[in-house]
């Protein structure tokens, strides 16, 4: 297929399901070159056999540093140069009834937040070799959970408002070497990674839906993307309310 905007490479982590499935397709369909990354070799292969000449499989642990280390490599002798990273590898798990577990919330920040960290180490110095004319870009795939505190979300959460902060603060820090930085804040979106969840999820979108809007947000260059925006912006003013109400309100999530 023709690509309709000019071409670009980019590296997704967390390609073999859900957002990141949708993702990649969307982008391969526009013509972008991608290198599609996950622990998993099969859903990648899968991914690659339907767009085999715009997207590369690469297996990739974030939490383990050398394999993102040796994936760094694998990109740069493949492209070259990325114009964009797109960080949306995840995982979530709840705490219940507040039996706080050192090993869960470990798991969620290491994957979450320093699996992202780690990415970005590797990626800045391939981003900032963009030739003249190009906008390289970070995209972090954050969550509205980072936008209030809400029951059983005590890791997930953290390692999600984590992410905003570590992202937020390196968007200034970027700016006057010229990468620009898009936060996204997700709602419920129907994925492998919300199957799990035993709670009413309103709102919920698919992850196509999820897709088409952050390609459009960051084709934009926007700087945060809220999707869908009624639920990511009830959360964040759930988030802004007096302590009382606030509380009110999110012991009500409780199960
Ligand atoms: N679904 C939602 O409602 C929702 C809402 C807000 C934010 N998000 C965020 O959106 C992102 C995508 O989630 P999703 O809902 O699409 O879930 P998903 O289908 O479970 O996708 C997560 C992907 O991350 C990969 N992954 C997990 N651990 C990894 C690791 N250590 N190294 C490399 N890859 C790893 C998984 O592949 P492997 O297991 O093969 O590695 C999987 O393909 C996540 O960051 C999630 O927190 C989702």
């Amino acid at each position: 297929m023709k690509p309709e905007h000019q071409p670009l490479k980019i590296w997704l982590t967390g390609a073999g399901s859900g957002i990141g499935r949708a993702l990649a397709l969307h982008l391969a369909q526009q013509g972008h070159q991608l290198v599609v990354s996950g622990r998993s070799e099969a859903p990648l292969l899968a991914l690659a056999a339907e767009q085999p000449h715009c997207i590369i499989p690469l297996v990739c642990d974030v939490i383990d540093a050398d394999s993102v280390r040796q994936a760094a490599q694998r990109i740069e002798a493949r492209l070259g140069f990325l114009d964009q990273v797109i960080l949306n590898a995840g995982t979530c798990e709840y705490i219940d009834q507040a039996q706080v577990d050192l090993a869960l919330v470990r798991r969620v920040m290491e994957t979450n937040f320093l699996g992202l960290v780690a990415c970005v180490e590797v990626a800045l110095p391939l981003l900032k070799k963009v030739p003249l004319g190009h906008q390289p870009r970070l995209v972090a795939i954050s969550s509205a959970a980072a936008l209030a505190p809400l029951p059983r979300a005590e890791a997930y959460g953290a390692s999600k408002a984590a992410v905003s902060y570590f992202m937020e603060s390196l968007r200034l820090d970027l700016a006057q070497q010229g990468v620009a930085v898009t936060v996204v804040y997700p709602g419920f979106v129907a994925t492998p990674l919300t199957a799990q969840n035993d709670f009413p999820m309103p709102m919920q979108v698919t992850a196509a839906a999820m897709a088409e809007a952050i390609v459009r947000g960051v084709a934009r260059g926007q700087p945060e993307i809220r999707y869908p925006r009624l639920f990511v912006g009830l959360v964040g003013f759930l988030g802004r309310l007096p302590f009382r109400l606030r509380q009110w309100l999110s012991r009500k999530m409780v199960r």
